[in-house]
């Protein structure tokens, strides 16, 4: 199959492409190798897809440019069956600074993608969505039909972005799907991200901080999870014009996984407190019966494994990844 993974030097699309590829697919990343993190995580993520192309029989092939230059993705989508579309300005502090760029990409750019999908007849359109829009919590855990009502333009941005892949789903029969996915933490993370930021600290021994008083909730999810929703919408067309919680549909306090963290590193080192952050939503958990219904997701990794497990693979990778030591 012929798929598109957009913003696939990032995080999650780099996984998903590194995914694809060793399952024997043909992959076209398109990114702008935006620098909102160093440039050089994105290289690892594009070297990742270029060795399971390697490896296997899947083709991986990286294209630079921004999934909102029109005749580009429109020329990528011509020969495209499936697309993945991660390309966002990530971050909700960002976004509280600087709207109008989260607005042009995150907007403008999905719609570039869906209007070129359609045009070409694409057969899945996958959106990578967020919990951020949900924002203000009436109740936990969220299921889908939850109001959202975000509290960042980063959220509103991805509300809007939901709402044109449903509408292109309704409107024009394009099989999208949208994935609203909960706090995503694994290998080669995004690095400005409170897991990232703990372990860092901890392993220079220095205490991790805390944003608030450190009793707000998130429910973390291991990238392979993330990838496994994925793959799984591969298979399937029950999930048409749907969006479907993404997450480990288990929450932990930050002050819990700072202690996780600390613990596995060294119960030494003490907790400290900041000020809270803008735009922070105050707890997040999702229900993911929705998903483990229409496609059969089943979240494999507790938080707390997790954790450990990131902690393990930061010891191996410490020398490129961690921001201490790439900027010494
Ligand atoms: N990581 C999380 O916890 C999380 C949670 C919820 C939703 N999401 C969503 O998942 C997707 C992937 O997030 P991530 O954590 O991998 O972030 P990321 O920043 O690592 O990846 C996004 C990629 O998009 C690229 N990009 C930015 N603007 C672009 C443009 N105009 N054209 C093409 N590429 C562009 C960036 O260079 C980057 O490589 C995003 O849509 C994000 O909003 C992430």
């Amino acid at each position: 199959m012929q798929i598109l993974v957009t913003g696939g030097a990032g995080f999650i699309g780099g996984h998903l492409a590194e995914q694809f590829v060793s399952d024997g697919h043909d992959v076209v990343v398109l990114d702008t190798l935006e620098p909102f993190y160093d440039v050089g995580l994105k290289q690892r993520n594009i070297e990742a897809g270029e060795t399971a192309a390697k490896n296997g029989t899947g083709q991986y092939n990286f294209v630079e440019g921004s999934v909102t230059d029109s005749d580009l993705v429109t020329d990528l989508v011509s020969e495209t069956d499936c697309i993945f579309h991660q390309a966002a300005q990530a971050g909700v502090r960002t976004s509280v600074e600087n709207p109008g760029k989260t607005t042009r990409i995150n907007i403008d750019g999905t719609f570039t993608v869906l209007e070129a999908a359609r045009k070409a007849g694409v057969r899945r359109f996958v959106n990578a969505s967020s919990s951020s829009v949900y924002g203000k919590p009436e109740y936990l855990p969220y299921d889908e039909d939850h109001p959202t009502t975000p509290i960042s333009p980063y959220g509103a941005s991805k509300v809007a972005a939901e709402h044109y892949a449903r509408v292109y789903n309704e409107v024009y029969g394009l099989p999208t799907v949208s994935l609203r996915y909960f706090t995503v933490y694994g290998p080669r993370m995004r690095p400005n991200m409170a897991f990232t930021n703990f372990v860092s600290r901890c392993l220079h021994g220095e205490s991790p901080v805390i944003f608030g008083d450190g009793t707000q909730t998130r429910d973390f999810t291991y990238v392979n999870d993330i990838v496994d929703a994925n793959r799984r919408l591969l298979e399937t067309s029950v999930a048409d014009g749907e969006v479907l919680n993404i997450g480990s549909g288990e929450r932990i306090t930050i002050t819990e996984l700072a202690t996780v963290i600390r613990d596995e590193i060294d119960p030494e080192i003490d907790i400290v407190y900041d000020d809270p952050r803008e735009g922070d939503a105050e707890h997040t958990h999702s229900d993911v019966s929705k998903a483990r219904k229409l496609l059969g997701y089943e979240p494999s990794v507790s938080i707390e494994a997790g954790a450990k497990q990131f902690v393990e693979w930061y010891r191996r990778n410490k020398d490129w990844y961690d921001p201490l030591v790439r900027n010494s």
